[in-house]
């Protein structure tokens, strides 16, 4: 099965993102618009792998506080254009921990440099517009191991476990 590592995005988050989307399509900007429920945020692509319960073993080995994310701009790699996200330490530290984990079990996954990025269309044609999401925010304490299958109609996503971030000790009152 394919899999892959993701953070699932809030309602806000996503309704922001099918605003531009639309804003694009009424441009004439065609593609393979990604649906509604389809829009996420890959933190590292494992592919082809039979097991996952070793994949989520390797996260559990892994720790993070709850952060924020906040969507920024636009750009695109080739005919593929996506939502961009602020420079976020926190982000990339929790990818770096992710990535280390799977090298440790020893699980595959593709160790391009992380450029934080949620796919709006894939082969998209036209120039693209300055039309950016607007900047909404959200906070993560989830991350997903995610199951990609090629259904009729597009990619069917299934979420097959997570990892939950840590909670601050709440102080003595
Ligand atoms: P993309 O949207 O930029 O294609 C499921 O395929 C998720 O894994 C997508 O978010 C996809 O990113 C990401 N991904 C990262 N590396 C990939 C690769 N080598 N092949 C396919 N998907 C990849």
């Amino acid at each position: 099965m394919r899999l892959f590592i993701a953070i699932r995005l809030s309602d806000a988050m996503k309704d922001s993102l099918v605003c531009t989307q639309r804003t694009l399509h009424d441009r004439g900007v065609r593609g393979n618009y990604t649906p509604q429920d389809n829009l996420h945020l890959t933190l590292a692509f494992i592919g082809e792998y039979t097991d996952a319960e070793t994949v989520l073993d390797a996260l559990s080995s892994v720790s993070f506080r709850p952060f924020e994310i906040d969507l920024e701009g636009m750009g695109c790699f080739g005919d593929l254009w996506w939502a961009g996200m602020r420079d976020s330490s926190p982000l990339s530290a929790v990818v770096r921990r992710i990535r280390r984990a799977l090298a440790e079990s020893g699980i595959p996954f593709d160790k391009k440099r992380f450029r934080p990025h949620i796919t709006l269309i894939r082969k998209a044609t036209g120039e693209m517009p300055g039309a950016a999401p607007e900047p909404v925010s959200m906070r993560v304490d989830t991350i997903s191991l995610m199951r990609s299958d090629r259904g009729r109609n597009g990619m069917l996503y299934t979420e097959l476990g997570t990892l939950e971030a840590e909670e601050p000790e709440q102080p003595d009152l």
